[in-house]
């Protein structure tokens, strides 16, 4: 993948292959075509070197990254390594005067053949590694591809240098000790086709070294590619993880205003306290020994009865503190769960970068996103979540309000009852009706505890069953994550093998 720039320039550095005659090719004796030689000898140098300047940056700690990275550049320092010195002879050779014939051929027979060796079994545990590490034979089959163009070009240069060493030994044995070789005798020997065929099978194996070059950088630019997103996830992770609390801390601010406001409809609900009804009449009713000796204790225990109502109020702040305080506790860690979903589909998409098949590019553009945009769609998901809940409970006070009435009936006629006792004039008379009303209020009283108890256990049932709706409510969005991710997963593997569909 990205531009590919191969050096245009190797096409146009045409030289006539006549110019600047020199002494030559192991011989001291001026052989046509040695400068152009030596062109293309530097030329297939720069080109090898470049095969060992791939380098990549990784900083994402994706060991598949930095183990591909490592694999890759180290085919690139080992082509450099073996195929560097063939190209510094071919050079050296095209000024060499030396007469050292046998030394010099043999030198570069050996490199030869050590480029050779090295591009038929040298580099097959890296080629291996690779295969493995990146769990397709996309980069594999081109290095394949590229070794075997290689290794042709290799060949026929290998025999070209081999008709060049046998014409230079015809050249130097013409001679005889002759030194330098004279003009005619060179010409005689070492026809021109001989440095020509040289020079093809050198320009050739320049034109296939680039490949390897591309292999290895395009390979390495996907990794880079790969370990930005990677970088880029893992923030957005984090981000959205940061995100999550200003939710549920919002979430937790309304529900203190709903046990407030449950809390205020329930205290206010009620009426009025027993004293406060009766303190009018108090001295009357305290007049009669049938009141003192029999309602009154029934008064009493529903005046204990009401006077427990706001203690027993306290206990909706404490089952909303509760709620509120266990909400955080209910994804303890963001960052692991989001990670944990997103895993898969993050080693998909990279796979299907890192393979560096045809269809890479599209298949990464096309599903990193989506991948990406997983984390913001949870963290939607939760304050969907949130919002529900709230409505939910929002329904609780006016229930809450609603027993607080029921609870206010039961002292309602109390003042209007006695009152009506008191205005017995006959004391005997007046006792009896205080004695015939007493047992109603001795039930009233539980009853109105009763409710109390029906109010507060109520707020307890409803905060905790919102707690787990809200914990069902939260994972379930996780769990479409999840879902999410494992068709991303598999529809980007299909992706590579097909295509855009
Ligand atoms: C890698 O990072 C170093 C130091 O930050 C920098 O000098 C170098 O250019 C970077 N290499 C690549 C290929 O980005
Ligand atoms: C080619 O010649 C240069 C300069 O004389 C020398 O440094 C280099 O080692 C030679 N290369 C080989 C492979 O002998
Ligand atoms: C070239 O090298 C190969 C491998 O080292 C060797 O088998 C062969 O005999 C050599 N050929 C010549 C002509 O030196
Ligand atoms: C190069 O040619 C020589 C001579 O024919 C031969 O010995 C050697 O094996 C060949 N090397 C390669 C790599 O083809
Ligand atoms: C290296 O790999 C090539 C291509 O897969 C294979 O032909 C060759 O036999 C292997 N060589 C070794 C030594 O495993
Ligand atoms: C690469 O791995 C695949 C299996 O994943 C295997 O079929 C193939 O032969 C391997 N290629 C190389 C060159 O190791
Ligand atoms: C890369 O992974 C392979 C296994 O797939 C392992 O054999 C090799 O040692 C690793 N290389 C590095 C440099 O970590
Ligand atoms: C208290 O009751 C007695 C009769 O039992 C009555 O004579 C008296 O007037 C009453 N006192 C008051 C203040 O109502
Ligand atoms: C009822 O009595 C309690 C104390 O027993 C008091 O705190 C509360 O304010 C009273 N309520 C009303 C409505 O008078
Ligand atoms: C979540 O877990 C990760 C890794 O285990 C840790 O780095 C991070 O600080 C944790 N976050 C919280 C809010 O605990
Ligand atoms: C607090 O809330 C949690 C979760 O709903 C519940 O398990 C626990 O029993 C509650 N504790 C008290 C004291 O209400």
């Amino acid at each position: 993948m990205r531009a590919f720039c191969f050096a245009l320039t190797i096409l146009c550095a045409v030289q006539s292959i006549l110019a600047y005659p020199r002494p030559d090719f192991a011989i001291n004796g001026v052989v046509s075509g040695s400068a152009t030689v030596k062109t293309a000898a530097v030329g297939l140098s720069q080109d090898i070197a470049d095969a060992g300047k791939g380098t990549v940056n990784l900083t994402s700690g994706y060991t598949v990254l930095s183990n591909l990275s490592t694999s890759l550049q180290f085919i690139g320092d080992e082509i450099v390594r073996v195929a560097a010195p063939l190209a510094s002879q071919l050079t050296n050779l095209s000024t060499d005067n030396s007469n050292q014939i046998e030394t010099t051929y043999a030198a570069i027979n050996t490199s030869i053949s050590q480029f050779d060796v090295l591009l038929s079994s040298g580099l097959n545990t890296t080629i291996t590694d690779i295969n493995n590490t990146a769990g397709t034979d996309y980069i594999v089959k081109q290095f394949a591809d590229a070794f075997k163009n290689t290794k042709a070009a290799l060949t026929a240069l290998n025999s070209t240098i081999y008709q060049l060493k046998s014409d230079v030994d015809k050249a130097r044995k013409a001679a005889g000790t002759t030194n330098p070789i004279p003009s005619a005798i060179i010409r005689a020997n070492i026809p021109a086709k001989t440095v020509n065929n040289v020079i093809t099978a050198i320009r050739n194996l320049r034109a296939r070294v680039p490949l390897i070059t591309y292999v290895i950088d395009s390979s390495l630019d996907n990794l880079h590619l790969v370990d930005l997103f990677i970088i880029a996830l893992q923030k957005e992770v984090v981000d959205g993880a940061a995100r999550y609390p200003l939710s549920y801390q919002a979430f937790q601010s309304n529900l203190g205003v709903e046990s407030a406001s449950v809390n205020t409809q329930f205290i206010t609900g009620y009426g009025s306290n027993v004293s406060a009804i009766i303190s009018s009449i108090n001295t009357d009713l305290q007049n009669n020994t049938a009141y003192t000796s029999g309602l009154q204790t029934n008064i009493n225990s529903l005046a204990t009865a009401y006077g427990s109502i706001d203690t027993e109020a306290g206990k909706i702040a404490t089952a909303f503190n509760n709620y509120s305080t266990n909400v955080p506790n209910l994804i303890g860690n963001l960052s692991n769960e989001l990670a944990t979903s997103l895993c898969n589909p993050l080693k998909m998409v990279s796979k299907v970068q890192i393979a560096n098949a045809g269809y890479s590019d599209f298949c990464f553009s096309k599903y990193s996103p989506r991948v990406f945009s997983q984390v913001q769609l949870t963290i939607d998901a939760f304050d969907v979540c949130f919002e529900k809940e709230l409505a939910r409970l929002m329904n609780l006070s006016p229930v809450v309000q609603r027993i607080a009435t029921q609870i206010s009936y039961n002292t309602a006629d109390l003042l209007s009852n006695l009152n009506v006792c008191l205005a017995i004039v006959d004391p005997t008379a007046e006792g009896a009706c205080f004695t015939t009303i007493a047992p109603y209020y001795a039930v009233l009283a539980t009853k109105v505890t009763a409710h109390t108890a029906t109010a507060i256990n109520l707020v307890n049932a409803e905060t905790t069953a919102s707690y787990n709706r809200l914990g069902a409510c939260l994972y379930s969005s996780l769990s479409v994550t999840t879902a999410s991710a494992t068709d991303i997963s598999n529809e980007a593997a299909s992706c590579l093998d097909v295509g855009p569909q």
